[in-house]
């Protein structure tokens, strides 16, 4: 067993025994391993929600800043690429109509009647739109509702007892148990949540709380504990993702009633999802500029004096109890899933519930199981990644496997490069005539969007490369989203001239204005140095089958040989992946979904072709405000004195969709008609099933079953689950179903009331020192001076960084060089290294910290900056005492 060097340190503190402190990941999970390793055995949740209650929810609502935000989201959601559709959605689309430019209206609106009077009201009512979007790409994290989240207090499961009988709600730890009896005894489910019938009181919260899925059965699967949520050490939306204050407002309890009459009750806990330290915030002056405006409150001078107990509300800086783990390298998932992964036959080096290494094999009899629980790599970890997936197929002819499982439950996408690569290992020939790799897509035009386009595509092509500077810019501009002349242009078979072929001023439908379909060279070297990392020198390839990367091997499987299993839960790359699978005439199994019978969908996360966030935009608009400037002209909505956008309230991260998948078939019928993206499609699995009690924690019979209905069996698909997807040589028989016409419940959080049983005294909370254990970690896990000859540990780069002391003091040297992590653009995770530095500001994914250059080993795709330079102990005469 071995350490890598990539920590992830976590932490978990616990304020009054209540307050458990989560990795702040701010892609859409927190993560397992804090809160399995934090406390959380029985302890009341009062004080967190006083937290909230008192001095969360009594932060007062600022006009100004709310318009600044909602001016600031306004233009952002611009860009948003499904804004027509979501407004009046063809019928087939399974969630409810949203007009998300008259919602924010709305809000704008109230704003300015004064109908706020708290913050937290203003952030819900902005968060019921964004939820709304049901697009795993449309994400916010803002203010309060960034910091805070909930969970439900005991881990779930839905399964059915026989795969025909409708699923039942199960307590995990009750089927780890029966399983661990050799199943002598069937556990027994929850009948009752709350005096409520349990599904109905699970269905109606996952339509309130699940995030970003297309239909109610993904909102449901999505709640769950499942084992390859454990092994990428992930919760369910019940196990910490809850963004609304779930407890009923007079108490915090949740009562679990089982069938045979035990019960269990507990707490909602509250999740700190920050790994920030600002110091005590000591008023609520401290607490809103904090938590709502991310300033950090004015240091202290540490006067000798006991100040401890003199109002503290809110302090982070306790050391003491500290909690380091390293993650472990393994060879299997077994302890991970709690057993429910077997040993596999193939891993990809370095498996860690970190990442790094994530791709597994298995072969059960005459069956192979390809598990993929994400796209998500480094781009240094991408070959290994594609090495594993060779291997398995080698491995699998070898061993003269018959079938193939390609298992992508929990698979949220990551690096769109692998779903090409991965596609190719299987189908490695692709005459131009099919459409199977095809993966056209197309935007929303609008002016801004034109402006940034046509300038920066302008930018590009006027580079002149006989200089150094010019030459590397357009190597690592290549694969920008707005030079759109790398671009291949379908109608013509070439690329772009230039954004107005692309963007031109006709091209309405649904009230909107379109782009062309474009298409990405996969074998074009600036692209995939762009895009990819991928140094045309350095004996990297590109995916397999494009570009140097050739196709060497043959088409081992037939298309009916191979099935995906998915949760509903697939979402971006793994949309494409399943799309491009099920092109060829793969079939898909899904798995879950509500009790009740009927067909499900096999890819309801999203189906954008592109996540982007506001944080690369306002770079984009940055830049283009340059470009511009010599001709005197400013970016509309951008205020003349700021460097980059105004966001108003801390914006940790704000995701978007930028571009639709288009698929051929339909861009074929007409090029120049309306297209209705992928995402509002209807995209039934081939068949569908339940989880099982035996199933739902043992993949091996999980895939054992998928093959059965798959190949031997198929009545074990769910009743009525079968007929509407088609396949290319055989057509959907039954239509897709209508949207439910049933009306989803209003979200009504009730913030008037007050829960909890608090420890407070005279109003201010005391937490028990010990209760808090960030600090270490935070330095531990903080960016660390460069080593002798500028060394840093792997995934880490070294960037001198600008100085700057607390209250104009003179620092001892302007620019100090420090190790910088690693960031992924989409999920940037730099949240948690904005530790002990007096870092000013935030750190933030910065994809232009320095540009690459063709000779620098390690291309990385964005690094943690601090904004506005650091504070540095060493360096800051007074900088220690804080
Ligand atoms: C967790 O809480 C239990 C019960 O209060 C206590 O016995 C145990 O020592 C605690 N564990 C840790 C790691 O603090
Ligand atoms: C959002 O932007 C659009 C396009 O510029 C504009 O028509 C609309 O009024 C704006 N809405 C709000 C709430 O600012
Ligand atoms: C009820 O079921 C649970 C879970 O299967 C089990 O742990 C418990 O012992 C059962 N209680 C009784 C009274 O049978
Ligand atoms: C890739 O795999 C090799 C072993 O084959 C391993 O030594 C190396 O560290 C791996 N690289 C990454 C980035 O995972
Ligand atoms: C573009 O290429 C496709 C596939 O090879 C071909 O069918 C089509 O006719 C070409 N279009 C043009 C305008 O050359
Ligand atoms: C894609 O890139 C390759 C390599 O640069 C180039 O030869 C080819 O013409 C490009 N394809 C299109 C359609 O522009
Ligand atoms: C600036 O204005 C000149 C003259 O109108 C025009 O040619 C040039 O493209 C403009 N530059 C930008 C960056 O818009
Ligand atoms: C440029 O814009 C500023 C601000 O709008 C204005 O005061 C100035 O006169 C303009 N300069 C020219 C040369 O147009
Ligand atoms: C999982 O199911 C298989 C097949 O039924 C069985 O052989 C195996 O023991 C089970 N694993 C566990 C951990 O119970
Ligand atoms: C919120 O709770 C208060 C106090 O219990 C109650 O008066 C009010 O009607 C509730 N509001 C809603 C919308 O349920």
């Amino acid at each position: 067993m071995t350490f890598i060097s990539r920590l992830l340190l976590w932490s978990s503190f616990v304020l009054s025994g209540v307050l458990h402190h989560v990795d702040a990941r701010p892609g859409p999970r927190p993560s397992l391993l804090n809160r399995r390793a934090t406390n959380d055995t029985g302890r009341p949740c009062g004080a967190v929600f006083d937290i909230i209650e008192e001095d969360l929810k009594s932060l007062p609502f600022l006009k100004d800043v709310g318009l600044r935000f909602i001016e600031y989201y306004n233009t952002t959601l611009q860009f948003q690429s499904t804004l027509a559709y979501l407004k009046s959605p063809p019928a087939e689309y399974q969630q409810t109509a949203v007009d998300v430019v008259a919602e924010l209206g709305r809000v704008k609106q109230k704003v300015l009647n004064d109908q706020y009077s708290r913050q937290l009201d203003f952030e819900y009512d902005v968060h019921s739109i964004v939820h709304a979007i049901h697009d795993d790409h449309v994400n916010l994290h803002i203010g309060i509702t960034a910091a805070f989240s909930f969970a439900f207090p005991f881990d779930i499961v839905s399964a059915s007892l026989d795969g025909k009988s409708l699923p039942k709600l199960y307590l995990r730890k009750d089927i780890l148990q029966a399983r661990g009896n050799g199943w002598t005894e069937e556990p027994s489910p929850i009948a009752t949540i709350n005096d409520m019938d349990a599904n109905e009181f699970l269905s109606q919260f996952a339509s309130q709380n699940s995030f970003g899925y297309l239909e109610n059965h993904a909102d449901w699967n999505a709640l769950f504990e499942h084992p390859t949520n454990d092994i990428q050490g992930f919760y369910g939306t019940l196990g910490g993702q809850l963004v609304y204050y779930p407890g009923n407002g007079l108490d915090d309890t949740v009562k679990v009633k089982l069938e045979n009459g035990t019960e269990f009750t507990d707490n909602w806990l509250a999740l700190l999802n920050q790994l920030h330290s600002p110091g005590p915030l000591e008023t609520a002056g401290d607490f809103y500029n904090y938590f709502v405006l991310g300033l950090e409150p004015p240091v202290q001078v540490d006067d000798g004096s006991d100040s401890e107990n003199s109002g503290l509300l809110f302090d982070f800086e306790g050391e003491d109890g500290l909690q380091l783990i390293e993650i472990k390298v393994d060879t299997n998932w077994k302890e991970e899933s709690d057993d429910a992964f077997p040993e596999p036959d193939v891993a990809q080096p370095i498996l860690t519930i970190a990442g790094g290494g994530v791709v597994t094999g298995y072969f059960q009899e005459d069956i192979g199981v390809l598990s993929i629980p994400t796209f998500e790599q480094f781009p240094e970890e991408a070959k290994n990644f594609s090495n594993t997936v060779q291997e398995f197929i080698t491995k699998a002819e070898h061993q003269k496997i018959k079938k193939i499982i390609i298992d992508l439950q929990q698979n949220q996408g990551g690096s769109v490069s692998l779903a090409f690569d991965t596609f190719r290992r299987f189908f490695p020939a692709e005459p131009d005539t099919l459409p199977w790799t095809w993966a056209g897509s197309r935007r929303r035009s609008h002016p801004l969007g034109d402006l940034v386009g046509g300038s920066v595509t302008e930018w590009w092509k006027g580079l002149n490369t006989e200089d150094d500077d010019q030459f590397f810019d357009q190597w690592d501009e290549a694969a920008n989203e707005f030079v759109i002349a790398t671009r291949i242009n379908p109608l013509t078979n070439d690329t772009f001239e230039n954004w107005g072929e692309y963007s031109p001023a006709q091209g309405n439908y649904r009230e909107d204005r379109w782009s062309k379909v474009e298409r990405l060279n996969l074998s074009d070297e600036q692209v995939l140095y762009s895009a990819f990392s991928i140094e045309p020198e350095s004996g990297e390839d590109g995916p397999y089958g494009y570009g140097k990367n050739p196709v060497t091997t043959k088409q081992v499987w037939k298309p009916e040989e191979i099935v995906i299993l998915t949760d509903g839960l697939c979402s971006s790359t793994c949309s494409l992946f399943a799309g491009f699978m099920n092109q060829a005439g793969v079939r898909t199994i899904v798995a879950g979904g509500l009790p009740k019978t009927g067909p499900m969908q096999g890819v309801s996360g999203s189906r954008g072709a592109r996540a982007y966030s506001s944080g690369l935009l306002d770079w984009h608009l940055k830049f283009v405000g340059l470009l511009l400037a010599p001709n005197n002209s400013s970016l509309p909505n951008i205020p003349i004195d700021y460097e980059t956008r105004d966001t108003g309230l801390w914006v940790h991260h704000a995701g978007f969709n930028l571009r639709d998948e288009i698929l051929k078939a339909d861009w074929e019928k007409d090029p120049n008609a309306e297209h209705t993206p992928r995402q509002f499609q209807y995209e039934a699995a081939h068949c569908r099933i339940f989880y099982t009690v035996r199933n739902i924690y043992n993949m091996t019979q999980l895939w054992s079953d998928v093959a059965q209905a798959a190949w031997t069996n198929p009545a074990l698909c769910v009743e009525g689950s079968t007929g509407y997807a088609n396949l290319p040589s055989q057509p959907a028989t039954a239509p897709p179903p209508l949207r439910p016409t049933a009306q989803k419940p209003k979200i009504v959080i009730n913030t008037t009331t007050r829960g909890g049983m608090g420890e407070d005294t005279n109003g201010v909370l005391m937490f028990n020192e010990g209760d808090m254990v960030a600090g270490m970690a935070v330095k531990r896990n903080g960016l660390e001076p460069c080593g002798a000859g500028d060394k840093c540990p792997s995934q880490f780069a070294c960037r001198p960084i600008p100085v700057n002391c607390a209250n104009g003091e003179r620092p001892k040297a302007t620019e100090a060089k420090y190790c910088l992590p690693v960031c992924k653009p989409a999920v940037p995770t730099c949240d948690r290294f904005s530790g002990d530095l007096k870092v000013n500001g935030h750190l933030r994914c910065d994809l232009k910290y320095e540009a690459v250059t063709k000779s620098r080993k390690h291309d990385f795709v964005g690094l943690c900056t601090p904004q506005g330079g650091i504070k540095p102990q060493n360096l800051c005469p007074g900088g220690a005492a804080t």
